[in-house]
């Protein structure tokens, strides 16, 4: 995730970009650069670290020019710096090129333009764009463009100038969102609607598969194909402060719908057309799958109940012994690390004070360290031995939602690719895990339109101090998730059990209208679930159930059912969980809480 930026029209550019940037640095901010045309020829200019290092840079050197497009990023290939912030220009500095996503084949294209002696200045995939371009380039930057797509595949939105056409930017859409801001002898183009908010309020969205060709004078949209689209404009009525949040209330609720979009990135590049699983910055050593005698995972809060969920599946799949441990606990437990192992590290930020300790008492132990982080270049990534990135792009609320389901796919995809390794994973199982993570993306926008019944279920909360989430197996990992995210930010004490741990106490606190949310998708436990849903039942307590879509035994046994597609038991709790999160904030904003900062909590905890 990055915020692109464009602007052409009568207006020096730099400084209007630089404050549309400023609105998209929710999208990331480990660099950020500008190119301008002032008519003649382009200038580049760009700075690692927050915008405001570049807003300095140009206070100083300043770029004089009416047309140019900017770049907020945060990093997917590559680390941040100078060399790799965006933009990215062909080595004639004909043509200049901003991105956001992830441009799957880029090293088959990068290596293809390689041996026809081209030279790359920085490790990005964006810089592949603009050589590829510049090589279909003969006068005409729209159809240059169209040709040089044509050979990327992935999801990511770009923009692109030529120096021989100052005042045309030519945009196009896969997946990653673009918006059209329309002026008067000038115009706009974003990622977002906040960036261009403050100088027109006529947006015109682009669509998938599309490109778009414009001047100061107008624009226009067609498709990949060639085929002009009609686009009504729309008016938008929000205030800054809402666009920045694309309108939604809260960065919470919007993270959980940018789900979706995060898990496609995830998975972008990495299960490939030919069934082979590819983690660009994994790396194992000859013979150390084959020789693994156990997994340990280290995390806290959110990313160790990924982690339970990790456990869950690394044991089903490879049958390799693996424990997911609180980091600061396991820092001073004197753990048994020994033989051959992989510690998996998990953290959204990178940043953990605990898990990196923990992190770094397992390499001290001889353990393979392998990073699943959402943060290029964090302290976690730079000491670990193997990378998974997230690609869940920034997360600004304090509850954490698209990291922890794109850390969930992260685990998937190591399983896959340690599993075949070691060979251990029936051809069956392999392909329909394959076919099941293929088809997450979609079925995420599916269980996110339980959001009505949510908001009605929410309303037997609003009034409990005390609500309890029960399951099994894998159900029992997602249940963890699911109250925390009910006690961080509604404030009601939640608890999470196994369901058959239920009667050994907790059920003591069960009464006339407790509720109890339940997830039911593991179908070999599903009966077993079921027995404590009637203890519960019997004393009075209120039970929402999540459950498949296609379950017709559910409501015979709890009194809501929170409906999600069916998918592969495996796979359940990147669908499970969505339903949870949504109640959780439903609940929180119907007691009226800061829901992106919580009292007492923070982001990202780096002391002890
Ligand atoms: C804090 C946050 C949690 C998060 C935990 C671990 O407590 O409030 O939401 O899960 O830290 O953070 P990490 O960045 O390591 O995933």
């Amino acid at each position: 995730m990055c915020g692109i930026m464009g602007y052409v029209g009568r207006q020096e550019a730099a400084p209007i970009i630089i404050d549309g940037l400023r609105r998209l640095e929710y999208r990331g901010y480990d660099s950020a650069g500008v190119a301008i045309h002032d008519g003649t020829g382009l200038a580049v200019t760009k700075a690692e670290g927050k915008l405001a290092r570049l807003a300095a840079v140009l206070e100083e050197h300043p770029l004089a020019g009416t047309f140019g497009i900017g770049h907020t990023r945060w990093a997917t290939h590559g680390v941040p710096s100078d060399r790799n912030a965006h933009p990215h220009t062909d080595p004639g500095g004909e043509i200049v090129v901003v991105h956001n996503g992830i441009i799957e084949n880029f090293l088959v294209l990068k290596e293809a333009l390689a041996a026809e002696g081209a030279e790359f200045a920085s490790e990005t995939d964006t810089e592949v764009l603009a050589h590829l371009i510049a090589h279909e380039y003969d006068g005409d930057l729209l159809e240059a463009v169209r040709r040089a797509v044509g050979k990327a595949q992935g999801a990511y939105a770009l923009v692109a100038m030529a120096k021989a056409e100052p005042g045309r930017m030519v945009a196009v859409r896969m997946i990653s969102p673009l918006v059209i801001g329309i002026g008067d002898g000038e115009m706009f183009l974003a990622s977002d609607v906040p960036a261009i908010l403050h100088h027109t309020r006529d947006i015109v969205v682009v669509d998938n598969g599309e490109m778009v060709d414009i001047t100061p004078q107008g624009w226009r949209i067609e498709t990949l194909a060639g085929v002009a689209v009609e686009r009504d404009t729309l008016e938008i009525n929000w205030d800054a402060a809402q666009a920045e949040r694309g309108g939604y209330p809260h960065f919470m609720l919007k993270e959980i719908f940018e789900q979706p979009q995060a898990a496609t990135e995830t998975l972008s590049g990495r299960l490939l057309d030919d069934g082979s699983v590819e983690l660009e910055d994994v790396h194992f050593p000859d013979g150390f799958v084959e020789a693994l005698d156990k997994i340990w995972i280290a995390a806290c809060g959110t990313a160790l109940h990924a982690g339970h969920v990790g456990k869950e599946v690394f044991e089903h799949l490879l049958r390799i012994p693996t424990e997911a441990a609180f980091a600061h606990e396991l820092r001073y437990r004197n753990p048994l690390i020994q033989g051959v192992t992989l510690t998996v590290a998990i953290s959204q930020s990178g940043e953990t004070a605990d898990t990196l300790a923990a992190a770094g008492l397992a390499k001290r132990l001889d353990s393979r360290l392998l990073a699943l982080t959402n943060v290029v270049g964090s302290t976690l990534s730079r000491e670990a031995d193997d990378i998974l990135y997230t690609r869940a792009g920034p997360e600004i609320a304090v509850a954490s939602t698209k990291a922890y389901l794109t850390m969930l796919l992260g685990e998937y995809l190591l399983a896959l690719k340690i599993g075949r390794d070691r060979g251990v994973i029936p051809p069956a199982l392999d392909e329909a895990l394959v076919r099941g993570l293929r088809s997450l993306p979609t079925k995420i926008e599916e269980a996110l339109k339980t959001e009505e019944e949510v908001v009605a279920v929410a309303g037997h909360f609003v009034g409990h101090e005390d609500v309890y989430f029960i399951g099994r197996g894998l159900d029992h990992a997602v249940a963890m998730e699911g109250s925390l995210k009910m006690k961080e930010i509604s404030y009601i004490h939640s608890e999470a059990m196994p369901a058959g741990e239920l009667k050994h106490g907790t059920l003591a606190l069960v009464t006339e209208g407790t509720p109890v949310v339940v997830v039911l998708t593991q179908r070999d436990l599903y009966d077993k679930t079921v027995s404590a849903i009637q203890e519960v039942k019997a004393r009075g307590a209120f039970v929402i159930a999540v459950a498949y879509e296609d379950d017709t035994e559910v409501l015979k046994h709890a009194d809501e059912a929170l409906r999600i597609p069916r998918v592969h038991d495996l796979l359940s709790p990147v669908l499970s969980i969505v339903p949870l999160q949504l109640l959780a904030y439903h609940v929180a904003a119907a007691r009226g809480h800061d829901i992106d900062q919580p009292r007492n909590l923070a982001k990202s905890v780096t002391v002890e």
